[in-house]
């Protein structure tokens, strides 16, 4: 991340602070990566100077810098996908540092909002809320429904809720989570049976003809979990089932088991492009 940029400001009365907001997410196919966009945006809006960084191209131990930190994340199995819980174990802890998350998701995170809030809560940090944007889905692994108009509706009711959460959290307001001893329970076991899968799971993906050997799978996968071996692009077991590569596949090449021949693939407009060029 840039790191050099000042704080401050020039005003005609002399030099003013800037509040300072650093913003992480992890995005597989572009959804959490929009909102993230948002987040900025607003805050930029409301005069505050923003670190936008994705969680897995990131270097080195997280810093935490500035007055607020924002945390987005994919809803995977009712829960956060483990690189995003990992990543939240590895930010230091700093007492009364203002926080806040967002996730996205096709449908229902059930308890992991309030996973979210207290993983955050037990660094120290001030949580100010957790918010939840229903998204298409990107899971294509089976039925999907939606239409690109339904898509676009989603899109912009969320625009709109992000744009009010930010003036939330810009005025100081904490928007609390419902905390549900059995929906939390519910999140954990399923994601970690969901987890146990992922193996299995990875190594069902194939490759047809029509691939070409671009590499931008291999390139982009958030876990290094492809390589190319040969004329053909391999699959290991290092995976976090975000569904970048089956999706922006430019060859429409990545097929999982049968489930996937007459299914659509999705990302959100601009992804592919925006994080080719962030590499
Ligand atoms: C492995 C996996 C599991 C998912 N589980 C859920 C879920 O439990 N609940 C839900 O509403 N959406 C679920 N989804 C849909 C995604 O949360 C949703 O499409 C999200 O906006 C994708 O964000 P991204 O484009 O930033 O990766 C899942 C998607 C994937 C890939
Ligand atoms: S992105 Fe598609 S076409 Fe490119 S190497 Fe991967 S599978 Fe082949
Ligand atoms: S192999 Fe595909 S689904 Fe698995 S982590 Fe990499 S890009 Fe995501």
């Amino acid at each position: 991340m840039n790191r050099g940029t000042s704080r401050t400001a020039l005003s005609i009365l002399g030099v003013i602070e800037l509040p300072e907001a650093t913003i992480y997410y992890f995005s597989g196919t572009g959804n959490t990566w929009a909102i993230a966009l948002l987040y900025k945006e607003a805050l930029e809006t409301a005069g505050w100077q923003v670190e936008l960084a994705a969680i897995d191209g990131l270097a080195g131990t997280p810093e935490v810098r500035g007055d607020l930190l924002i945390l987005g994340y994919p809803v995977h199995a009712w829960n956060m996908p483990f690189l995003v819980r990992e990543f939240i174990e590895s930010l230091p802890e700093r007492k009364g540092l203002k926080a806040a998350a967002f996730m996205t998701m096709g449908a229902i995170s059930r308890g992991a909002p309030a996973i979210t809030w207290r993983l955050l809560a037990e660094k120290g940090y001030e949580v100010l809320g957790v918010e939840e944007y229903v998204m298409p889905t990107n899971w294509v692994l089976g039925e999907r429904a939606g239409t690109e108009e339904s898509f676009y509706a989603l899109r912009e009711e969320a625009a709109k809720k992000a744009r009010q959460a930010v003036a939330d959290l810009v005025a100081g307001k904490v928007r609390e989570v419902a905390f549900v001893d059995s929906e939390i329970e519910f999140s954990e076991t399923s994601y970690a049976r969901f987890r146990r899968a992922f193996p299995k799971w990875a190594g069902e993906f194939t490759v047809g003809e029509s691939c070409t050997l671009c590499s931008l799978c291999v390139d982009l996968c958030p876990m290094n979990n492809l390589r190319m071996e040969g004329r053909t692009v391999v699959y290991g077991k290092e995976c976090v089932l975000c569904l970048r590569c089956i999706n922006l596949c430019p060859e429409r090449a990545i097929e999982w088991r049968d489930k996937t021949q007459t299914i659509g693939r999705y990302q959100a407009p601009g992804f592919a492009k925006a994080i080719r060029a962030a590499r």
